[in-house]
């Protein structure tokens, strides 16, 4: 079992799209009791909302329903619980800082990585935020959680869908 959490500020539009793009792909590989998957913000402004709506259309338009996450804050236990975290910029990298367990804040930064760094192809380092741009910002953001979910469930499964 590989436990992923995904981290952006808000958690209603980047990580939540995330989370629900790869549960999705997941499913699809039949592998959901394989993988554990979930997402947090560093902000709490949107405690317990659901994804924005814009987040939710740009996933449904992709056959993907995001509508059941609900939004959390990242918390110590998270370094812990969680084998791989995964940001969308550097800044919710940074900003994880003081969640970390202070007696293990090494072993905490050992498991962040950047989202993009499993698209290295598309020379993006940074998942853009959407949150304060247009509906039609969404979709484009979309499009490249998609191409890095794609390649990291194959270093997960392995490409024909074997567990490693
Ligand atoms: P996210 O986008 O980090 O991709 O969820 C944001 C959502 C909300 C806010 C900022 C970014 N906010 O300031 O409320």
């Amino acid at each position: 079992m590989t436990k992923i959490l995904f981290v952006c500020l808000g958690n209603i539009c980047r990580s939540p799209m995330a989370h629900g793009v790869l549960r999705h792909r997941v499913a699809e590989r039949g592998a959901t009791g394989q993988i554990t998957i979930d997402s947090a913000g560093t902000g709490d402004w949107h405690l317990g909302s659901p994804p924005d709506a814009r987040a939710i259309a740009a996933a449904a338009a992709r056959g993907i329903d995001i509508a059941d996450l609900r939004a959390r804050c990242v918390r110590a236990a998270d370094f812990r619980d969680f084998d791989l975290i995964i940001a969308m910029d550097h800044k919710n990298v940074a900003d994880m800082a003081p969640f970390m367990p202070s007696e293990a804040k090494e072993e905490a930064r050992a498991k962040i990585k950047l989202l993009m760094d499993y698209a290295p192809a598309l020379g993006a380092t940074e998942v853009p935020d959407p949150f304060h741009g247009g509906a039609a910002d969404f979709p484009p953001v979309l499009e490249m959680i998609e191409a890095a979910c794609a390649p990291m469930l194959d270093d997960l499964l392995g490409p024909r869908g074997s567990y490693l």
